[in-house]
């Protein structure tokens, strides 16, 4: 064998010990999964509409029926956002100003483009049902 055959096999056998490593190591935050198991109700027509809103402005972070997803964003059919402890006003200020990462290790929430008070307000009264819905209230 010469030397240059040699470095040959070590390169690939790194690359395969690489590889291998790569596929087999499980990443270590999974993302995507919803945080939360959320239970739809009949919704009315103005939560209906909410939740084209909220899919189209809030789910790519928060997830569909706003369960949240593993390492991007948390569910907001939550304790911790039960009206008492986050009033319908704090919807709209996160979506106006964003929010700083103080609750969960996901980051901060940049502020949302283009999305109007009372598209806001069907948002909310989207959230709220879903929550009512799962024991939050
Ligand atoms: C780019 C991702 C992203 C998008 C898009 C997003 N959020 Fe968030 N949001 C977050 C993260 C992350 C947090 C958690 C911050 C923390 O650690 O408390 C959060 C927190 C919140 C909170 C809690 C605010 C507080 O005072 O603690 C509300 C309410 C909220 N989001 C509503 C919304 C609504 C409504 C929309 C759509 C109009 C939306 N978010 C879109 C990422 C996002």
């Amino acid at each position: 064998m010469t030397v240059r055959n040699i470095l040959i096999a070590v390169v690939l056998l790194g690359a395969a010990v690489f590889l291998y490593r790569g596929l087999a190591t499980p990443a270590a935050v999974p993302t995507g999964e919803a945080l939360a198991s959320v239970l739809v109700p009949d919704l009315s027509p103005g939560a209906r509409e909410g939740e084209t809103l909220f899919n189209r402005s809030c789910a790519s972070c928060h997830g569909s029926n706003a369960a949240g997803q593993d390492g991007v964003a948390p569910p907001l059919i939550h304790k911790i956002y039960e009206p008492g402890h986050h009033g319908d006003m704090s919807f709209h200020l996160a979506a106006r100003n964003g929010v700083r990462a103080h609750h969960w290790p996901f980051g901060n929430m940049p502020p949302v483009e283009g999305i109007a008070d009372a598209e806001l307000d069907k948002i909310v009264l989207y959230v709220r049902e879903l929550q009512r819905a799962n024991g939050i209230f």
